[in-house]
C-alpha cells in the first residue's frame, strides 16, 4: 500500500540554558509525528543544508552566524553542490567553532572575542571548496598525500583568505584567522610558523584555533587524522599531541578543558535524516 507523505514540521527542541562549563546537548530532533531524526538517511546536499540552519538555529553559533558575510561565504563554499568531502568539511568548521569559542571564553573572557573567534573558525577552511588545486577525491583521500597533493592543500589558506578579505574588512582577524590557520601546526605546518617565544594575543588567538582544529580532526570518526590509518584517539592521547605541538603555550588545564569540549561536541552537526517514510 502506498501512502502520501502530509506535510510534516521539524521541531528542534533547543536546549534551555547552558550547562556549566560552556557544553550543551545536542538539540533534540523530532518532527510533529514524534519520529526522531536518524543519522546518515538523507541526500547529502540536504545534510549540508540541514547542518547549516541547525548552525544558525544552535544556542552556541547563533550569534557568530548572524552577519549576512558569514552565512554567504559559508553557502557559497559548502552549500553549493552535493559533495561529501564539503559536508565533511562543513561540518568540521562548526565543529572547530564551538570548540574555539569554549576555549576563549575559558581563555580571554571577552564575548566580542568569543563571537570573531567562533567567525574565523566558522570560515577557516572555506579556501578547500571550489579549489581546482584539491579535488574533492583529495580531501576525502584515506591514504597518505602525495608531494602534489599535499601542495594542492596548502593552497586553502591562501585561497580562503583571498575570497574572505573583501567581506571581512571590518572584522579583519577573522580574514587572518583563515589565513594563517596552519601556522602553528607543529610538522604539519604550512608556509609560515608562529614564534614559539610570541605570546601575544594574536598568536594565542590563532594557536586556540589551531587547538580546536587539531582536536576535531583527531576524533572525528570519518577522518584518518594523519592518513597512517585510523587510531582510536583517547583523551590522554590528544593531551599528549596538544603537548608536543603547543607545548608551553598554555596551561595543562586549558589543553584538558579543549579535549572536554571537542568530546561533548564531537556528535553536534553531524547529519540527521528525515524521517524513513511510513515504513
Ligand atoms: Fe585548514
Ligand atoms: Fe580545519
Amino acid at each position: 500500500m502506498s501512502v502520501e507523505n502530509p506535510r510534516v514540521t521539524i521541531i528542534v527542541t533547543k536546549p534551555v540554558e547552558r550547562v556549566p562549563g560552556g557544553l550543551t546537548p545536542f538539540p533534540i530532533l523530532h518532527d510533529t509525528r514524534g519520529y526522531l531524526y536518524e543519522r546518515n538517511k538523507v541526500e547529502k546536499s540536504e545534510q549540508a543544508r540541514q547542518m547549516f540552519r541547525n548552525a544558525i538555529d544552535s544556542y552556541e553559533l547563533r550569534k557568530a552566524m548572524e552577519p549576512q558575510y558569514v552565512k554567504d561565504l559559508l553557502e557559497d563554499a559548502f552549500l553549493q553542490k552535493e559533495d561529501p568531502a564539503m559536508t565533511q568539511a562543513l561540518a568540521h568548521s562548526l565543529r572547530v567553532a564551538l570548540i574555539v569559542g569554549d576555549i576563549h571564553e575559558y581563555y580571554f573572557s571577552l564575548q566580542s572575542l568569543v563571537l570573531s573567534a567562533q567567525r574565523g573558525a566558522i570560515l577557516h577552511d572555506i579556501g578547500k571548496a571550489e579549489n581546482p588545486a584539491i579535488p574533492s577525491s583529495v580531501l576525502l583521500k584515506k591514504e597518505k598525500l602525495t608531494p602534489k597533493e599535499f601542495s594542492g592543500i596548502q593552497t586553502h589558506p591562501e585561497v580562503g583568505y583571498q575570497r574572505a578579505r573583501s567581506h571581512t574588512s571590518h572584522e579583519p582577524a577573522v580574514a587572518l584567522d583563515i589565513k594563517h590557520h596552519h601556522c602553528c601546526q607543529g610538522e604539519r605546518s604550512y608556509h609560515e610558523r608562529i614564534d614559539d617565544d610570541d605570546m601575544s594575543p594574536e598568536a594565542q588567538r590563532l594557536r586556540i584555533l589551531a587547538i580546536g582544529d587539531t582536536i576535531e580532526s583527531l576524533l572525528d570518526k570519518d577522518r584518518d587524522y594523519d592518513r597512517k590509518g585510523k587510531v582510536e584517539w583517547s583523551s590522554e592521547r590528544i593531551f599528549t599531541e596538544l603537548k608536543a605541538k603547543f607545548g608551553k603555550a598554555f596551561p595543562d588545564d586549558l589543553y584538558k578543558f579543549a579535549i572536554s569540549a571537542g568530546v561533548a561536541y564531537k556528535d553536534r552537526f553531524t547529519a540527521r535524516s528525515k524521517v524513513q517514510a511510513w515504513g
